[in-house]
């Protein structure tokens, strides 16, 4: 990859573990608590899609606290548990490794930015929560343009802030929909893999898969 000007990631999965909530109450939930996560995690995304094909909008952390509220009713969780899961969701913990290979990047002098479904104020208290204040030029939130991704809408807005070519950016997710959203839209897009998943059929390949973002170090 040449002539690189942006390294741009997605936040929940891939930055942040969007599991790690229902993990550290897993005392309270017991063994399911892996199967609730999970299913809070894919309906919080179906009602963002629904509601971008609806023309519907609600912040991302409504539709959080609304795909929260079905999930704890198909799991069965006591109903108690909502704000300490709510109030767990707002300090997610970064995978391992993600720390230190942003703080690498940055003193490579690499422009890093965030481009994700969370509202400006979710993805600053996730920042500041993991003490990473000092790490992005820019943090980019689809409330600017009000749909969710996949829409090209949002995959446009680095681009028209940092006036650059959609080759110049590197754009990596977890989440394959996401992967396949930033590649058709233009960028290089990377595909971080940590759970040996199968890719998408939505008529793109990433340019790139790691295991985790250690090995982005190798490929920029
Ligand atoms: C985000 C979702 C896709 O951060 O995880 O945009």
């Amino acid at each position: 990859m040449k002539n690189i000007k942006a390294i741009i990631f997605d936040a929940y999965g891939t930055l942040f573990d969007v599991n790690s909530a229902a993990e550290k109450c897993k005392h309270k939930i017991g063994d399911k608590w892996e199967g609730f996560a999970n299913y809070w995690r894919t309906t919080q995304l179906e009602y963002t899609w629904l509601r971008s094909l609806m023309n519907r909008h609600k912040d991302f952390w409504q539709v959080t606290e609304d795909s929260l509220d079905k999930s704890m009713k198909v799991f069965d969780i006591n109903p108690s548990m909502k704000n300490e899961l709510l109030n767990l969701y707002k300090v997610l913990s970064p995978f391992n490794e993600v720390p230190e290979v942003l703080k690498t990047l940055k003193e490579k002098n690499y422009k890093l930015s965030i481009l994700s479904n969370g509202t400006p104020t979710l993805l600053n208290e996730l920042i500041e929560s993991n003490n990473l204040n000092d790490i992005f030029d820019g943090v980019f939130s689809i409330e600017e343009v009000g749909v969710y991704k996949p829409s090209s809408k949002v995959y446009d807005m680095p681009i028209k802030k940092y006036k650059i070519q959609k080759e110049q950016v590197v754009f990596l997710s977890a989440n394959t929909w996401d992967v396949s959203g930033g590649g058709n839209y233009g960028y290089n897009s990377i595909w971080v893999n940590r759970n040996n998943n199968v890719f998408d059929k939505l008529d793109f390949k990433p340019n790139n898969e790691i295991k985790n973002l250690k090995q982005l170090l190798d490929i920029v």
